[in-house]
């Protein structure tokens, strides 16, 4: 998808992207997150190794690229990647648990559809380092304020346990049980995930397989005490911070990274997909990908094109329309075209926020400019102006005009703005 400028729909706007990023890093650097960055291209085997080999996203969504010895993969998210990053740089050894954020492009071979995309941007938050269940609090807490800011109130949080490796592989083999039975009444892709990721049947949308699930075994039922008590601990922390949530034991993530807390937030009417974002506890991904022992980990990430779908239905006053220019700058005739050109150069390197068309347009069109793009002085060069080393300075609110020295220029245009916004 391209954006930009003043593009009709708000996901392809480039100044609604900036707006909600700099809104988002706001926040992020108000809870204490500080950015971090990693390359688009990464191993194919970190990313295999980490995500988990039967995941679709690796199985069926990868766009891989072979060169030489090598293969690499545009990272489809950025959890694995940020935790290969903080392996290799021993970023452990820095006092403290460690908070990142992070926006950039994610990639999946997926069907396009109405919020679902091949190329997508994510945005999220991992804290590394502890597995004190205020963190993933703190992380939930952190992702609902960002979507609450832009107003988005009908959100909901479904969160779960998934306990820990030796329940989910327990739990694995009774969901597995309870299902090959109905084996012939179960779609395709749930078939295909029987034997490769069982759990992910749990997610189906489809009403006859929901059914069949009502009398399924819940992992529940296969977590060991701690990590129920972790469990609590974490529900009571969302509580005491007045975040609603609604437990779900039926979720499950499509990342096999996930351990003890897994969460989704989800809204209506962003198209078949309704997650908005998702994220969870990961201690085990680092000895996955090459650390000698678990650490302790938690994220959430978000998707970019999905809040601003999102944001389309909460009419969230979003920036549209054109650029806004303080002044625009006028040159009529090509004589004035070295002067205009140096008085635009002269007020921008003063900070001002400038216009000027390039070319030779009409005193008119050029005027229509100046209005589409909401300048509040404009400055006239012509022949006589060029001969007199003055310009003519127009008030577009009152279309008074005074006559300028080209050299007192800068001066009488900040003491005209500085009167705008002192008395606006
Ligand atoms: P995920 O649920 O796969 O989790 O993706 C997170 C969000 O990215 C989704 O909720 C959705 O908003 C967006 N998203 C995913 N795929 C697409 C797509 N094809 N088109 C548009 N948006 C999409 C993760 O990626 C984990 N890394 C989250 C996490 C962070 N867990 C721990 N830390």
């Amino acid at each position: 998808m391209d954006l930009y400028p003043e593009a009709v729909r708000p996901v392809e706007r480039s100044e609604v992207w900036s707006f909600l990023e700099s809104k988002i890093r706001e926040v992020m650097h108000r809870y204490g997150y500080s950015e971090i960055r990693t390359p688009i291209l990464e191993y194919t085997s970190l990313i295999a190794r980490g995500v988990g080999q039967n995941t679709d996203i690796v199985s069926k969504e990868m766009f891989t690229l072979e060169r030489g010895r090598h293969s690499y993969v545009l990272r489809p998210e950025m959890t694995a990647p940020i935790m290969r990053s903080y392996i290799q740089h021993h970023l452990h050894q820095k006092p403290g648990v460690q908070r990142y954020f992070y926006m950039g492009p994610c990639f999946r071979a997926e069907r396009p559809q109405k919020g679902r995309y091949r190329q997508f941007h994510q945005f999220g938050a991992e804290i590394i380092g502890t597995d004190d269940p205020r963190a993933d609090a703190e992380i939930m807490t952190l992702m609902s304020e960002i979507f609450e800011l832009f107003g988005i109130s009908n959100q909901r949080l479904r969160i779960n346990t998934l306990g820990d490796s030796d329940a989910r592989s327990r739990y694995r083999d009774a969901l597995v049980n309870y299902l090959t039975p109905f084996k012939e009444k179960l779609s395709q892709t749930s078939q295909d995930r029987l034997s490769r990721n069982p759990l992910r049947i749990l997610d189906t949308k489809i009403e006859a397989e929901q059914t069949i699930l009502e009398h399924a075994p819940l992992i529940s039922e296969y977590i060991s005490k701690d990590s129920l008590d972790n469990y609590e601990l974490v529900k009571g922390f969302l509580t005491a911070v007045n975040i609603p949530f609604i437990e779900d034991p039926m979720l499950v993530r499509g990342l096999d990274y996930y351990c003890h807390t897994a969460f989704e937030l989800e809204v209506d009417g962003i198209g078949a997909q309704n997650a908005l974002a998702g994220g969870g506890r990961y201690d085990l991904l680092a000895p996955e990908i090459g650390a000698k022992h678990p650490i302790g980990a938690v994220g959430f990430a978000a998707g970019m094109e999905r809040l601003i779908l999102a944001l389309n239905d909460c009419e969230e006053d979003l920036p549209c329309g054109p650029f806004t220019f303080e002044i625009w700058v006028i040159a009529i005739g090509e004589s004035a075209h070295a002067a205009a050109f140096h008085v635009a150069t002269q007020l921008r390197r003063s900070r001002f926020r400038v216009g000027m068309e390039l070319g030779n347009r009409s005193l008119k069109a050029q005027m229509r400019l100046a209005n589409h793009h909401k300048a509040r002085y404009t400055i006239l060069l012509g022949d006589q102006e060029i001969i007199n080393e003055t310009a003519i300075v127009k008030d577009m609110n009152t279309s008074e005009e005074e006559s300028v020295d080209l050299i007192h220029i800068v001066k009488r245009i900040t003491e005209l703005l500085s009167h705008v916004s002192t008395s606006s």
